[in-house]
């Protein structure tokens, strides 16, 4: 079966208490959250004509500060501070409306040949060329 994604989040959710990133408490929180709110919004709809979203929980992103860091694919925006109160408003404004919360943005590392500039936001009916 080919499955239409439209975007993949992956939220680091470190395993050591001694992470240097953010406390493994706030960022299982933020995982919570992602999940409830990806839930509730019918994001992860098979169905949905965008695509679905993905969601992945990985121990490190390799930033290792400024966390939780919250990866977005395919534009390759990087969250910082991604706390439980802040994964409704990004989920919104850059899934759902295509715009970037560009306050919380650490970094930008999009995927060379997908024609990304930095300030477009995704268009809505973007599908990534990725199916699962
Ligand atoms: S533990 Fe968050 S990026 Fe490494």
């Amino acid at each position: 079966m080919n499955l239409q994604v439209s975007h993949h989040l992956l939220l680091c959710v470190p395993q050591k208490t001694s992470s240097l990133c953010c406390d493994p408490a706030e960022s299982k929180r933020s995982w919570e959250q992602l999940k409830l709110i990806l839930k509730r919004l019918k994001l992860e709809e098979p169905k949905r004509p965008e695509g679905i979203v993905l969601r992945s929980k990985v121990n490190c992103l390799r930033v290792c500060k400024s966390g939780p860091i919250l990866l977005i694919w395919p534009e390759g925006i990087w969250y910082q501070y991604v706390f439980q109160d802040r994964i409704e408003a990004i989920v919104k404004s850059h899934i759902i409306e295509g715009k970037q919360k560009k306050e919380w943005v650490l970094k930008r590392t999009p995927l060379k040949g997908l024609g990304y500039k930095f300030d477009q936001p995704t268009p809505h009916n973007f599908i990534a060329p990725t199916s699962i």
